[in-house]
């Protein structure tokens, strides 16, 4: 095909063709039949999808989904309920921050807007937590305007289609400018939506099944034989280790001491139990962190865990003991510790001094 125009067209027109037969069926998704039947998609679950989808998978994301629509299944219902069970229900999804954000922009739909999402990008990116991508994706998800919506599998898709050379984050504006001008003016949801399902499905990072691609013909990178090249990525810096103390104070009737994290920062406003700073080396007196003297005794393993920035080595200690809580702590008795708003890191911590203690417990009845 000669002209580029025609090209560009081609290239929506044969993706939105196969996402016709392939469309992913998801909870929060209004497929391209019922679409094309008139159905439209409800704007509070494709905000609320999207904001959980940022940085985590769609099998992880599923099940909180489908919890949080049963229990508010309207952004007014999100809105009036109280920010600490919006917190404890979104414990494990990471990023707490975005549930903070999540709910403050609930309250604002909520009360500014009447209870409705804004419809075009610009309008959606005033509200908390609502970025360039999550803007894009609504306003196209939501209500098909046609922006350009771009995320981690539609970066790799656009980067092999025209063989970007620029290393990522760099190149990201040349794929965003691609991006806008394959955006179709019409049914510019879907389109966003099978850019997302072709990464997912058939442009996947590693072994990418070519064969089975609509867009394999006009495929730069594909004509090359590199499709695995791209996108191309700088070279990463390592990721640094910091170390720290964490230590499960526990009562003889099973309960462990908890403390709220500051708003701010990383894991605002979640649980933890006490624990020393986390620093670029091991503490050197880990004791002088804990809450009070106690029998601190180390459990044989540290618990590692890896977050976007850094490499995080704790130290976990127990001691079983009795007494009060301090005026900013609270004993978690062992009903309560599975529903208590303790990020990944922290289960694993409370788990290694305590197994089982964070999972839920089997209700006893009998299956029928
Ligand atoms: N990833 C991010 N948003 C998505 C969506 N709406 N459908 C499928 N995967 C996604």
């Amino acid at each position: 095909m000669t002209n580029p125009d025609a090209a560009l067209r081609s290239i929506s027109t044969d993706l939105l063709a196969w996402y016709d037969r392939h469309a992913r069926r998801l909870p929060w998704r209004v497929g391209p039949r019922e679409r094309a039947g008139g159905a439209a998609p409800d704007p509070y679950r494709v905000w609320l999808s999207e904001v959980m989808l940022q940085q985590t998978t769609v099998a992880a994301v599923k099940p909180y989904f489908e919890r949080f629509v049963s229990t508010w299944p309207t952004v007014g219902a999100l809105a009036a309920s109280p920010r600490d069970n919006v917190m404890k229900a979104w414990a494990g999804l990471g990023y707490y921050s975005r549930a903070r954000n999540l709910h403050a922009c609930a309250q604002v739909v909520a009360s500014e807007h009447d209870g409705r999402f804004p419809r075009s990008a610009a309008a959606l990116k005033t509200l908390p937590g609502i970025g360039d991508y999550t803007a894009a994706a609504i306003a196209a998800i939501a209500f098909d305007q046609p922006d350009a919506v771009v995320d981690g599998n539609i970066e790799r898709v656009i980067a092999r289609l025209f063989a970007i050379e620029t290393p990522m984050p760099a190149g990201k504006k040349d794929i965003r400018a691609r991006q806008a001008s394959l955006t179709p003016e019409e049914r510019a949801g879907d389109y966003a939506q099978a850019m997302m399902d072709l990464g997912a499905a058939i442009c996947t990072p590693k072994a990418p099944a070519c064969a089975l691609c609509p867009l394999t013909e006009g495929c730069l990178a594909r004509a090359r034989g590199e499709q695995e090249c791209f996108p191309v990525k700088a070279v990463k810096a390592p990721r640094p280790t910091r170390f720290g103390a964490a230590f499960v104070a526990v009562r003889s009737d099973g309960a462990v001491l908890l403390r709220q994290r500051p708003d701010k920062g990383l894991l605002g406003g979640m649980s933890e139990v006490p624990g020393t700073d986390w620093t670029s080396a091991p503490p050197e007196q880990p004791l002088a962190g804990a809450p009070f003297a106690a029998d601190w005794r180390a459990v044989s393993v540290p618990v590692v865990h890896v977050f976007t920035h850094f490499r995080l080595e704790l130290t976990v200690y127990r001691a079983i003991v009795d007494g009060a809580p301090s005026r900013d702590h609270w004993w978690a008795p062992p009903e309560a510790l599975p529903g208590e708003a303790l990020p990944s890191v922290m289960k694993k911590v409370v788990e290694a001094a305590v197994p089982g203690a964070t999972k839920r417990k089997a209700t006893g009845k009998k299956a029928a």
